[in-house]
């Protein structure tokens, strides 16, 4: 840090102690944001280094922290960079999995066909077009699609090194799936007492090298594989998928209650095939009468992450191997996709922030 002139460093840094972060709550001085202050005469710049780049309040923050700084006396000049650091675990033990993974998010739902996978991409997809390192692991050994959905094949051809096996590549994400060994159909050798043992040592052989995120798409509900996906991994927190309908029945609850059992944080749920704008008129129709996920989160005292809408497009897309986010980018439905991701991000921050503080967030059902 360097000053010439009538401008203090610690002027610049009283005036940005007054901005404050709303997902952590506390100031972004204090958070440790502010890097690479310089003051040249009434020229003032620093990074402003947030804990994502799905933040979903950066710009606002940017403009907040030079608002501040332009009102101190003699200031002509501000220049805000805008940095990321992602948080994710506190540390990382000898035998942890995945150690170079900073934030591994399981999307989960109370049953099949609910739109979990299409979720998990779209999701993962999103945190990549923010600028994350993100990688998608298809763990839904009943039914793996992922590969289908991003355009990849199933069985595919998967290159070993040292042992371990490396994830493919598609729309800038890294991709593992059950689905690149046994094709899309159900393996049936996964059943019964071999499914913790296959997971085990399916997750602990794929080398994912340094990720900010990893989304895994688990199987529906709370079978044991399911549990062993969520007992085998340090996991940030769950996001539930969860249509209209579907939200006050037991199975959602269920799922809640399962994590909560194994001490995962609920990051939140998404309500899918939320409505659908009509393709005549336009106007927007609550077919199974929209925002009952909403309610439900606010009665099972969890965040609500946002809906997503019924488009065509989304089926017709994720079966050619293109996801929405990608291939309309300016859809209603991308433009959800897109909030949704950061939120989860928000989140997730949240999550690795508090922990760092020595504080577990635990919600959901008791
Ligand atoms: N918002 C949506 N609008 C239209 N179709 C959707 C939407 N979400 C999912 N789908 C379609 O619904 C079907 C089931 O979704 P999928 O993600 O495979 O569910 P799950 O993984 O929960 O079984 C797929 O054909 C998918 O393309
Ligand atoms: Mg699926």
């Amino acid at each position: 840090m360097g000053s010439t002139g009538n401008i203090t460093p610690e002027q610049v840094l009283a005036a940005l102690s007054k901005v404050k972060d709303p997902d952590l709550r506390a100031d972004i001085v204090s958070l440790g944001f502010i890097k690479d202050l310089v003051i040249d005469g009434g020229k003032v710049s620093f990074t402003l280094e947030l804990t994502t780049p799905a933040c979903p309040v950066k710009r606002d923050m940017q403009e907040a922290a030079e608002a501040a700084v332009r009102q101190l006396p003699g200031v002509e000049e501000v220049q805000v960079k805008l940095a990321y650091n992602v948080r994710g675990r506190a540390g990382v033990s000898p035998g942890d999995l995945l150690p170079g993974v900073k934030n591994i998010i399981p999307v989960a739902s109370g049953k099949g066909g609910v739109g979990k996978s299409t979720v998990a991409v779209n999701l993962a997809v999103s945190l990549r077009l923010e600028g994350a390192r993100v990688g998608l692991l298809d763990a839904d050994i009943t039914g793996p699609n992922v590969p289908l959905m991003v355009g990849l094949p199933s069985p595919a051809p998967v290159p070993v090194l040292d042992n371990k096996i490396l994830p493919l590549e598609a729309h800038g994400i890294l991709v593992m799936s059950i689905g690149f060994f046994t094709g899309e159909d159900t393996p049936a050798i996964y059943r019964g007492p071999m499914v913790h043992n296959a997971i085990r040592q399916f997750l602990s052989q794929v080398e994912w090298g340094q990720l900010d995120y990893l989304v895994i798409d688990l199987p529906p509900g709370t079978g044991d594989a399911a549990l062993s996906v969520c007992q085998l991994l340090p996991l940030t927190g769950a996001v539930m998928v969860a249509t209209p309908q579907d939200v006050a029945l037991l199975d959602v609850r269920k799922a809640l209650m399962m994590f909560r059992r194994l001490n995962v944080p609920i990051l939140g749920i998404i309500e899918n095939f939320s409505f659908f704008y009509c393709p005549h008129c336009g106007e927007r129709v609550d077919i199974f009468g929209h925002g009952g996920a909403e309610r439900a989160a606010e009665k099972l005292d969890v965040p609500f992450l946002g809906s997503v809408p019924i488009d065509p497009r989304v089926r017709e897309t994720g079966d050619a191997g293109t996801p929405v986010v990608i291939s309309h980018p300016d859809s209603p439905v991308a433009e959800a996709f897109r909030n949704i991701a950061r939120q989860v991000a928000a989140r997730a921050s949240t999550v690795a922030h508090l922990r760092s503080s020595g504080l577990t967030i635990i919600s959901g059902p008791h």
